[in-house]
């Protein structure tokens, strides 16, 4: 139980890759905040879950578990969860900034001509989402002396994706990942690690439905892309932030982690 004793505040935690951060992290005995701005969105795509909620699921594991409704993109929401995180457990030691993803249609997404409000919506659920969570929780953690921040970009933020789908996205993932190396440059000195997942195709049910069994041949076009053969599973984002956040991270701040089954050749 290396986490026992610890919080984690998980954003976007209700489904998908930010319940698979929660059920990892609840594993390793870590308490959890289960925040999200809709706490049932994982009916959306009729994911499978253990429980009548994430919530439950997670308390099934026997340790404490909250969930707060909260949008990321708004500063005042983001503080008030923190402060009733803070409120209800006294601290807060491991932050996962999960909630992000494209705003609009992807075929509307291109640099030349997206729009205004799609690239503002998209620049808010990921950065300005995750500069809002980076910002309430710091001054608690450097109190603390110590403390974990992992980040989540994409394979968008690194590589244009062919034909130029996903240019608003990449832009917000891409400053994720320069704001991760700013930010660990700054806490380092309170004992707080920054870092930054970059995950590539991940079978999560949302992609399910919407793109992987929707679109034919695009499953297999993507696995040509990728050397390990297999789209990433939802868990194995999670592995990886399990490395940041407990012993095995102890040394590593600033640093963008390709989890992509060898897909990104940077
Ligand atoms: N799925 C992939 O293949 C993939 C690849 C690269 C990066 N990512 C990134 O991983 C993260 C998780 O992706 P996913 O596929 O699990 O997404 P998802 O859309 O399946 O789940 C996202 C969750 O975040 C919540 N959310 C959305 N906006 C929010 C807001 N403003 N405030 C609070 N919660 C909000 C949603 O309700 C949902 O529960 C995202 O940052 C995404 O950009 C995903």
């Amino acid at each position: 139980m290396k986490l026992k004793g610890k919080v984690a505040l998980i954003t976007g935690a209700a489904r998908a890759i930010g319940r698979a951060h929660a059920l990892r992290l609840a594993g390793l005995g870590a308490d959890i905040l289960i925040n999200d701005i809709d706490l049932e969105s994982f009916r959306e795509f009729e994911e499978g879950i253990g429980a009548a909620t994430v919530v439950d699921e997670i308390r099934a594991q026997g340790v404490e578990c909250i969930g707060i409704a909260a949008d990321v993109t708004d500063k005042e929401q983001v503080e008030s969860m923190v402060q009733e995180a803070l409120d209800a457990f006294g601290h807060i030691d491991i932050l996962i900034n999960n909630a992000g993803g494209l705003a609009g249609e992807v075929l509307e997404s291109f640099a030349s001509s997206v729009s205004e409000d799609d690239l503002r919506a998209t620049l808010d659920r990921n950065l300005m989402g995750t500069l809002f969570c980076c910002q309430a929780v710091a001054p608690s953690m450097k109190t603390l002396g110590w403390g974990r921040i992992v980040n989540t970009s994409s394979q968008a933020g690194l590589q244009a994706q062919q034909g130029g789908v996903y240019a608003s996205y990449g832009a917000a993932k891409a400053g994720v990942m320069a704001y991760t190396r700013y930010l660990a440059q700054e806490l380092g000195a309170f004992g707080i690690t920054v870092n930054c997942l970059v995950p590539a195709y991940v079978k999560t049910r949302r992609l399910e439905v919407l793109v992987y069994d929707a679109i034919p041949g695009v499953k297999e076009q993507l696995l040509g892309q990728i050397p390990l053969g297999r789209l990433a599973e939802p868990e194995d984002v999670a592995k990886a932030a399990e490395f940041f956040v407990t012993d095995l991270g102890d040394y590593i701040t600033g640093q963008c982690l390709s989890v992509c089954g060898g897909a990104i050749r940077s």
